[in-house]
């Protein structure tokens, strides 16, 4: 019977459902969202869909590694198959193309594309022109990020972010890359989250490479950032066409009291997930309260490093999913206070679509030169299952629809906005929580890689098929 059902479903174009002009998805007449020109797409990574870790000349990276330690994912999930997207990215592609998604967010797997000597891979490169070359077919615009966090193993063995090298290694690695691939990529983003590499990679340990000191997280910070900052200049000449920028991660932390010590703990929060990474990239300077919550942790910063990390931007990335409510932990930090009865999603986060319009609000505040911003990730998990071949994740729907809003909300204060990637295009390896936590809008049946289209995306579908219409 199932059968039967998937057969319309999960085929890569299903027939889209008229709906109502009230579905639970399709945002109101007066929303930005209705310019044809804000970009809507979908986002997706390396090493959370590709798989193939070992072919064509593929080395190792920190991932590979650091899943294959007992304890480190859940259930002991790797990346080592994923969605097989390697292999099946063709279809991947079609699937993109059919849901009439505008954009398309991928990253590359370094150690796909260079050996350890820092020569090329030509299979590496030539799969990354493939999928390229067929996406500006389908008229697909492109945002490549370079690192979303598939360090090189053998960069790793010598100091990894610790390292200094390993920002000019980064830039060679992009001079490559923009070589080979120029043309093709609409928008290149240099990292995603540095804030994760930095504090979750070298300072809790939770992601590779799982190191756990503050005074290592701030250090590879400024080495991710410097390796960002000498890469804007090679890309610039080697690509001049294309956009230049990145990617953050950003954290709303509210107090959970009137208390001027909650208060002040909801700010070193938000200064350690939001202007550690932004002040650097637009002030030129480290936060100095950020050195109030880790007292003796300033990195070792060279002469010119602060103007090579601000060099400007043609935008930047902006990745949001939910708030931490936080309190004094009474001495010189916070410490999270979860809120009881609020809506949570798979991952336990806290649905707060709020904090995404108030935080763009307020960098438009402070950073007076703030580039245009692209919503490069925002989406939720959910525990989605297929029933007679049809998934129907309605909390996502009515997030993805408070979201858009909140960013609407966002652009109509001032801000400039001009686009939005779900994350993700389909479910994949949620770095240490594996596969067990779905993000995609597209279902991936692990054991089969049947790809079923979300009613999330179908809904998506219709409000792009409708914004056509109407241009
Ligand atoms: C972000 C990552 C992305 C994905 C989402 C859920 O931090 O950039 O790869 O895992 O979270």
């Amino acid at each position: 019977m199932a059968n039967d059902a998937s057969a319309v479903f999960d085929t890569l174009s299903p027939a889209v459902s008229k709906g109502s002009p009230a579905d639970p998805f399709t945002p109101p007449a007066d929303s930005s969202l209705w310019r044809k020109n804000f970009l809507l797409g979908a986002a997706t990574a390396s090493y959370q869909i590709e798989g193939a870790v070992n072919e064509d000349g593929r080395l190792p990276s920190i991932w590979d590694t650091f899943s294959a330690i007992p304890g480190k994912v859940l259930a002991g999930d790797t990346g080592a198959v994923a969605c097989d997207h390697y292999h099946r990215w063709e279809a991947d592609v079609e699937m993109l193309a059919s849901l009439g998604l505008e954009g398309y967010r991928l990253s590359i797997a370094w150690p796909r594309v260079m050996d350890a000597a820092g020569a090329p891979n030509r299979k590496g490169i030539d799969f990354y022109k493939r999928l390229l070359n067929r996406l500006k077919e389908k008229g697909i615009t492109t945002f490549v990020t370079l690192y979303h966090w598939d360090l090189p193993q053998h960069l790793e063995d010598r100091g990894g972010w610790l390292n200094r090298d390993t920002a000019y290694r980064f830039a060679d690695y992009a001079d490559l890359m923009s070589c080979e691939l120029a043309g093709t990529v609409d928008a290149w983003a240099t990292l995603n989250e540095p804030w994760c590499s930095a504090y979750l990679g070298y300072g809790n340990g939770h992601h590779a490479p799982g190191l756990a000191n503050d005074r290592f997280a701030t250090q590879a910070m400024h080495h991710l950032l410097l390796a960002h900052g000498l890469a804007v200049p090679v890309l610039r000449t080697n690509d001049p066409a294309s956009q230049k920028g990145i990617v953050a991660n950003i954290g709303r932390g509210t107090p959970n009291s009137d208390s001027a010590a909650d208060q002040r703990a909801a700010h070193l929060f938000e200064v350690q997930h939001n202007a550690w990474i932004l002040d650097p990239l637009l002030k030129g300077s480290y936060p100095q309260d950020l050195f109030e919550l880790w007292p003796g942790t300033e990195p070792l910063v060279l002469d010119g490093d602060m103007e090579t990390i601000s060099a400007p931007l043609d935008f930047l990335g902006i990745n949001y999913y939910f708030r931490t409510n936080v309190a004094s932990d009474g001495a010189h930090g916070f410490r999270d206070v979860p809120l009881e009865g609020v809506e949570r999603t798979q991952m336990g986060w806290e649905v707060y679509p709020d904090g995404l319009r108030d935080l763009l609000i307020g960098f438009k505040e402070t950073y007076h030169n703030l580039p245009p911003i692209y919503i490069t990730e925002n989406g939720m998990a959910s525990d989605d299952e297929v029933t007679d071949g049809r998934v129907d994740d309605t909390q996502r729907i009515s997030f993805l629809k408070r979201h858009l809003a909140a960013v609407d909300q966002a652009i109509k204060a001032g801000v400039d906005i001009r686009g939005y990637f779900l994350w993700s295009l389909m479910d994949n390896f949620e770095w240490a929580f594996g596969y067990e936590r779905r993000f995609g809008v597209v279902h991936v049946d692990y054991s089969t890689q049947k790809r079923t289209i979300k009613r999330s995306a179908e809904l998506v579908e219709k409000f792009l098929q409708e914004r056509k219409a109407k241009a």
